[in-house]
């Protein structure tokens, strides 16, 4: 039976990822999946989940289950993450949050609830987006369609188009939005962008799913939740699927979480029970390490603050490294205005390099980039930059 299936094509991303992997040459370099890198080229474990985990070792007494939804004490830790600690809406406990695997497993916990409680089976996302989100939605049976989001004559938001677009959305509908630093464009709405948005999805009546996987990678913490928190005061639900692959470093871990906003307390508590019976016909329950580790840092002021310290310096070398790479180009004398690199968040940048430039850089250079010219900028080090400029320069 098995030999009439034919090959899958390689994961985008991922795909992309095994090939760097097997790739020989010394010079390689891996712009591709969305992972930190350090000055020294390195993805580290941060100094608050070492403390962390000691902590955990030290004092973990079973191995055994968590529940369905996962550790109570992560749930909050999340929420408060999301909706800010004072929020009126954890006071009315009006969010419910489990523990998923991952960003991608709670963007599947969303579909297979949707899916299975809602009448609708349309979802809209971003052109583009990540490329797992059709992925995730269709294998659920949704039909995927975009709204418009990227200008790449402006090389920014196309926010007149991505009103309209979405001022035409059924009620009832599915929007997902990154809650910050855009994947793949880097570019997010403004506050005041955001609160348009919120209004028009008041006004339609679609459902907003936030996917929120880089929350502290373009301002803070606090400030990344903008639009999120904009929304969550106009509209009466929504949902949001977070990640701290990036944000605490636990790609492996598969730490994620999915919280549902609802009208009430009740409402919030019924729909949740339909969530958590697709996730037990799903994985079960969740794994549990990540988790732990995030919310021992997040219950722990030092941990915290140690936590955000790091968090900063990610930003930060990031935000460099986008400054460094703007300047190199120009100084190699490579035509045309990269500025609008400096201006995009979080850790991708849409490079406007086309699918070909993007094949010789891998064929004659080793440098991995996804096809969409999507550059993962935390991938670059001061070591690699005059190597990945001179690169570029000659595929132009
Ligand atoms: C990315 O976009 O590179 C990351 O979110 C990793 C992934 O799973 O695709």
């Amino acid at each position: 039976m098995f030999e009439s299936i034919p090959q899958a094509p390689a994961d985008p991303i991922l795909g992309l990822n095994e090939a760097f992997k097997t790739d020989p040459r010394a010079s390689k370099v891996n712009l591709g999946v969305g992972v930190y890198k350090d000055a020294q080229g390195t993805t580290p474990v941060l100094r608050c989940v070492k403390l962390a985990e000691a902590k955990i070792l030290e004092q973990q007494k079973t191995k055994s289950y968590l529940s369905i939804d996962g550790l109570p004490e992560y749930a909050a830790a999340v929420q408060a993450l999301l909706f800010g600690a004072d929020s009126d809406i954890i006071a009315a406990q009006r969010a419910r949050t489990a523990q998923a695997p991952g960003g991608t497993g709670a963007l599947r916990v969303a579909a297979d609830f949707i899916f299975s409680n809602l009448n609708t089976k349309k979802v809209w996302i971003s052109n583009p987006s990540w490329a797992n989100h059709a992925q995730i939605f269709q294998a659920v049976g949704f039909e995927v369609a975009q709204y418009r989001y990227y200008d790449a004559d402006a090389k920014g938001l196309d926010f007149d188009g991505m009103k309209a677009d979405l001022a035409e959305v059924e009620a009832g509908d599915v929007v997902i939005l990154h809650g910050c630093c855009h994947n793949p464009s880097g570019i997010d709405p403004t506050a005041e962008q955001w609160a348009e948005l919120a209004d028009i999805a008041r006004t339609q009546g679609w459902l907003p799913l936030f996917d929120f996987a880089y929350q502290g990678f373009a301002v803070d913490v606090e400030q990344d939740a903008t639009g999120l928190r904009l929304f969550a005061d106009a509209l009466e639900e929504l949902m949001v699927a977070s990640s701290f692959s990036k944000n605490f470093g636990l790609y492996n871990e598969r730490t994620g979480a999915f919280t549902l906003l609802a009208q009430t307390s009740e409402a919030a508590n019924s729909a949740f029970s339909q969530v958590k019976k697709v996730i037990r016909a799903n994985y079960s329950n969740p794994p549990a390490h990540g988790a732990m580790v995030v919310a021992t840092i997040l219950a722990d002021a030092e941990l915290k603050a140690m936590w955000l310290d790091e968090l900063a310096e990610m930003r930060a070398r990031i935000k460099t490294m986008r400054l460094e790479f703007v300047s190199q180009l120009k100084a190699a004398g490579v035509a045309g205005d990269f500025s609008f690199i400096e201006q995009q968040n979080g850790m991708f940048s849409f490079s406007g390099l086309n699918p070909d430039q993007v094949a010789a850089l891998k064929e004659e250079f080793a440098i991995y980039i996804v096809r969409s010219g999507r550059i993962n900028v935390a991938g670059m080090t001061e070591a690699n930059l005059p190597y990945l400029v001179s690169a570029i320069a000659s595929v132009l």
